[in-house]
């Protein structure tokens, strides 16, 4: 059976902020503050997101800090209520129907949620019990997906003793144990090592050709583009590119972008970048009251070549009498196509 995921306008107004530290770090209330009148804020995580992931398909939701996409995976796996809107994991409605679908899916959670307390084999053998499998089969799943992971050797280790990275590896180890049709992985390889990121990413491929679905959240370019079929784009809460990664990349114009940095803002020069050859676009924030007050007259230039423009636009600056000051190219990616859908960079 394949399984895929629904959703349908989704939206999500967090009515307060997020709770503050209590120090203690189990956030049992505001500790400061106290007595204190708290702002009322309301934020709006989600603003109408609808997404449809075919069943077998790795797809990937990218996006800056804050986007939504945790809210969106938290929506799914039945622990963030939704404001408005629907979600589905296959024909089940998430939220109405919460047992069937908790039985369809694996979740790793940005934030790991280990029992201290227990040795790595047991939070795999106890996750097993939970989900019903029987003795024989779960000692043999533990077995496998130590081994897999590479823990086999930490296996009757408290999870309290563990670095990051291999907290990380077990928790995706544990959210596969009852081999889930639908897995969901939010920042996956957030703390891993290079190395243990190429090894997760093989494990991910393998888990999805068994006809698994697979939905992961990441800021990381390389791993979206490596791994996702493909990708929702969100910022704000919206849904504002969707795509294979081929096509995505194929859709920012001209493909390169070139980011220049001038001594002085010329809206001519401006202007006559934009007559080059194989230039498609031109984007300054340069005249703004903002620009000359940082002195920052930067321009992004959009375009079907990328080194041999340098010289055209050095040939120009100089005969407006504008100093060039720095040149940036970068090749077609999906930094650039967020870029230009929302002219902040994502690693802003
Ligand atoms: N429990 C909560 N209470 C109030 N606001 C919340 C809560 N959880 C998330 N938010 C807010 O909702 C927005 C979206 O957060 P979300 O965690 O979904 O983003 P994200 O895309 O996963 O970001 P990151 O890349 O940092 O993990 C943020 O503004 C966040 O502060
Ligand atoms: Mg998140």
């Amino acid at each position: 059976m394949l399984t895929g995921i629904k959703t349908r306008d989704l939206r999500k107004i967090y009515k307060s902020p997020p709770p503050l530290a209590s120090g203690g770090g189990f956030g049992f209330g505001p500790a400061r503050g106290k007595g204190k009148k708290q702002p009322k804020a309301e934020i709006v995580a989600l603003d109408g997101i609808s997404l449809d992931v075919a069943p077998g398909e790795i797809f990937g939701l990218l996006g800056p800090n804050g986007a939504g996409k945790s809210t969106t995976v938290g929506i799914l796996t039945t622990r963030v209520r939704p404001t408005g809107g629907q979600a589905w994991i296959g024909e089940h409605d998430v939220w109405k129907e919460q047992v069937a679908v908790k039985r369809l899916i694996g979740v790793v959670q940005q934030r790991p949620n280990l029992d201290f307390t227990l040795t790595a084999r047991e939070i795999l053998l106890f996750h097993g019990a939970y989900f019903g499998i029987d003795s024989r089969m779960r000692e043999e799943r533990a077995e496998t997906l130590l081994e897999r992971f590479k823990l086999s050797d930490r296996g009757e280790e408290m999870v309290r003793g563990f670095s990051g990275g291999m907290m990380q590896r077990l928790s995706i180890a544990r959210a596969m144990m009852h081999d889930p049709q639908v897995l969901f992985l939010d920042e996956p390889s957030a703390g891993l090592d290079p190395q243990t990121r190429l090894l997760l990413w093989e494990i991910i491929r393998e888990y999805n050709q068994s006809g698994k679905t697979i939905l992961l959240t990441t800021h990381n370019m390389e791993e979206a583009d490596a791994l996702c079929q493909r990708l929702a784009i969100i910022d704000h809460g919206k849904n504002i590119a969707l795509g294979t990664p081929a096509e995505l990349k194929a859709s920012v114009p001209g493909g390169y972008l070139l980011r220049l940095r001038f001594g002085q803002h010329s809206s001519e020069l401006l202007q006559r970048l934009q007559s080059l050859t194989g230039v498609r676009e031109v984007r300054s924030k340069s005249n703004t009251p903002n620009a000359s007050a940082t002195g920052d007259y930067s321009a992004d230039v959009y375009a079907d070549r990328g080194g041999s423009l340098v010289s055209e636009i050095a040939n120009l600056a100089s005969g407006a009498s504008v100093e060039l000051c720095d040149v940036h190219i970068s090749e077609p990616s999906l930094e650039n196509l967020f870029l230009h859908h929302t002219g902040r960079s994502l690693r802003d």
